[in-house]
Formats: structure tokens, C-alpha cells, sequence
């Protein structure tokens, strides 16, 4: 970075800095092919606004122009670009935006990143929302997963899986124990004797579950202490700790242009990364600062704990007997009738053990 250029510094730490500063800015300042990783969550896709059609989408994807074309700049061919982004409903409709496809779109199309992986960030501690669609109508089921786009400068960025290897599941481990048999499988894939080579822990798949439920974390300790309202939105500090040791060694650089409470900063010193991160809000970095004034120590389950896997239950488990509602005519555009003051349903059954009234199931509190 030239001095003649450089945006204000906010904090320093031994490995890394925060800018309190436009990112555009600080991206002009720092030298070219410079990044090894840029790991970041951006403000999504502008869901408060009153009308979001078809020009809410291109507007999020001219604002992002910019950054796209700085990313390019900063970053090394060998590098990564890994952007979080959730998905968005289209206000008052119970349809889905297609904004951040469109990003991933542009982004590969007009700037010329590659797709190197789609993954799929499932945060089971979700909440049911928008409860309209949810709870309400009962016509849309939980939004539980964000898109993460892993994309690259050339088709080859440094990676590899091993840093993220996870224990194996119990039928794994029966299976490495009993043994398996080689043979094809319906698909036509041939699962040979290989696959029963105990190589310690499992490559993972591209879906992440990480709940964000940090409640007592110094974080948010720190920022009690001092009255400062904790970052809205911010991600689990293992989504990016994930990218951060698949994606870089020690010693690179890393760089989040959407800093928010700096959680990749605090990632990336802990973990022995070069970093910078920028971000616009100072009430954001006030809070921020906790990450580094008392660093937390990063514990995790092992394997053995009760809540180191999450479980998706398999559809079909309740899926007994006739469905006893039809499927509302209109697609639940009617809204159901008020359920009581405590908006708690009493569902009256038949003698079959039915529910009479679909209004009432419509309404039911169950997520
Ligand atoms: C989704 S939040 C990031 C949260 C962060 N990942 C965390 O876990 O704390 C996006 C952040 O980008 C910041 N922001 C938006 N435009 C910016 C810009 N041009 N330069 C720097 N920060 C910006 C917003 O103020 C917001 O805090």
C-alpha cells in the first residue's frame, strides 16, 4: 500500500489491519495480485426495500460492478474469491429472488472468476421466516441454507481438502469395521476395495452446517460491556475459518472488503494468516475490537460430543396414511382466519384422528 494512498487505519494487530474506510478505496491503495484470499459476506440483496423486482436486482448488481472489477485487481491468479450471500423473498410474494444467482452469473460471465465450488451453508438454528409464508400460510418451508460462492481467478487456486476433513459418520465407521464388499452399484458406479481404506476422517461435502447461535462468545461480551450494538449480521466464525484453511497457508494474506465485527480478521490472526478487512459503520468497529483487545480461544466440539453432527431427518418419517387437507385452490393467497389470543391452534379431529380444518393446521406454531 502507498502511503499517499492509504485509508484510514482503525486498529493494527500483529498480523493484520482494519480500515475504517470504504473497501473501493482501500482496494485502489493496495498493490495488485497481492490477495490470496478474499473470504467475505456482502450486504445482501436490498430485502427491506418496498419494491424489489427486476430492477432491485440489476441496481445490487451495478453496485457491485465495482468491487467485481477491484477483486480481479487485488487478487493472485492463484487466488480465491468466497462470497457468502443469502438468498432473498420477493416482499409481499411468496417467490424467491434470483438476485445472487444473477451475482454468480455476472460474476463469471462479465469478470471472467470461475465457479471453482457452489457450497451450501446450512445453519440449523435458523428461524422459520418469513413467518408469513411459513408459519402463517403454511406454503413455503424453512429458508435454512445461504449460497457461498467459492470462485477463482483461473481454473487452478490453491486448495485442498485436507484441511477440512470431519469425522467419520457411525455407518462409515461400522462399514471400515465390518468391511464392504466391492461391487457396482445401480448408478453404474464402481465402489471398489478402496473404499474401505480407513484414511483417518472423511472428505466433506459442499454443505456446511454451522448454527450462528453465539450468545456468550467475548464478542459479545465486549460489546455488552461497552454498550455497543453487536454486528445484525454477522457469520459464524467457523464459515470462514473453513475457506480461510482449504484456501491459504500460513502467512498469506486475506482480505474481507465487508468487514461487519472483523470475524475473518480475528480468523485469520488466530490462525496465522496476513490480513486487512474495511468497513464503513465505526459503531461496527467499536464492537469489532473486541475480537482483538481479548481474543477468544476457539472451541469446538470433538468428535465424541453429542452436538458434533447435525442430523437432516429423511423426508418420509411421518409420511403415513392420506394427506386429510387438499391443497388450498388459490396457493394460500388467502390469508387464514386468526387463530385466538394466543395464536395457538385447537385442532379438532375427526373420529379418525383428522384435522377438520385446514385453516387451523395453517396456523399451527410447529417449525
Ligand atoms: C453482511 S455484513 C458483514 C458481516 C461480517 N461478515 C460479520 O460477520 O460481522 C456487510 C457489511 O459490509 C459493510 N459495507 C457495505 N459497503 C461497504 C463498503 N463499500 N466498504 C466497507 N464496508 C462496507 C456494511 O456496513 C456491513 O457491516
Amino acid at each position: 500500500m502507498t502511503k499517499k494512498q492509504m485509508p484510514p487505519v482503525y486498529h493494527k494487530t500483529v498480523l493484520g489491519t482494519v480500515y475504517h474506510a470504504d473497501s473501493l478505496d482501500v482496494m485502489k491503495a493496495m498493490q495488485p495480485a497481492s490477495v490470496d484470499l478474499i473470504m467475505t459476506s456482502p450486504p445482501f440483496g436490498l430485502t427491506r426495500e418496498k419494491e424489489y423486482g427486476n430492477v432491485r436486482e440489476q441496481a445490487y448488481l451495478d453496485w457491485f460492478k465495482p468491487f467485481a472489477t477491484a477483486f480481479r485487481e487485488i487478487l493472485k491468479d492463484s487466488g480465491s474469491l468466497v462470497i457468502d450471500i443469502g438468498g432473498a423473498w420477493k416482499p409481499g410474494h411468496p417467490v424467491r429472488s434470483l438476485y445472487h444467482f444473477k451475482l454468480l452469473i455476472m460474476l463469471c460471465e462479465e469478470f471472467g472468476f470461475h465457479l471453482a465450488q457452489d457450497f451450501y451453508w446450512w445453519n440449523p438454528s435458523k428461524l422459520p421466516t418469513p413467518a408469513e409464508w411459513v408459519n402463517v400460510r403454511r406454503i413455503r418451508v424453512k429458508d435454512g441454507i445461504n449460497t457461498v460462492w467459492w470462485l477463482s481467478k483461473t481454473e487452478w487456486p490453491r486448495a485442498s481438502n485436507r484441511r477440512v476433513l470431519q469425522p467419520y459418520s457411525p455407518s462409515m465407521e461400522n462399514l471400515l469395521t465390518n468391511g464392504y464388499k466391492a461391487k457396482k452399484r445401480p448408478s453404474g458406479h464402481d465402489i471398489s476395495a478402496n473404499f474401505s481404506v480407513n484414511n483417518g476422517a472423511a472428505i466433506p461435502p459442499n454443505l456446511i452446517a454451522i448454527p450462528n447461535t453465539e450468545s456468550n462468545s467475548a464478542y459479545m461480551r465486549y460489546c455488552q460491556e461497552k454498550g455497543v450494538s453487536p454486528h445484525p449480521a454477522r457469520f459464524p466464525s467457523d464459515l470462514p475459518e473453513y475457506f480461510v484453511r482449504m484456501l491459504t497457508d500460513p502467512g498469506d494474506m486475506v482480505f474481507d472488503p465487508f468487514a461487519g465485527s472483523c470475524v475473518t480478521g480475528e480468523v485469520s490472526e488466530r490462525l496465522g494468516r496476513r490480513w486487512a478487512c474495511s468497513e464503513l459503520v465505526d459503531d461496527y468497529l467499536n464492537g469489532a475490537l473486541g475480537r482483538f483487545v481479548c481474543p477468544p480461544v476457539a472451541q469446538r466440539p470433538g468428535p465424541k460430543d453429542a452436538d458434533a453432527y447435525y442430523r437432516v431427518p429423511r423426508p418420509g418419517l411421518l409420511w403415513n396414511g392420506a394427506d386429510p387437507i387438499p391443497l388450498a385452490g388459490d396457493g394460500g393467497r388467502k390469508r387464514p382466519a386468526s387463530t385466538g389470543s394466543k395464536g395457538k391452534p385447537t385442532i379438532k379431529a375427526t373420529k379418525q384422528g383428522q384435522a377438520t380444518d385446514p385453516r387451523l393446521i395453517a396456523t399451527d406454531a410447529a417449525t
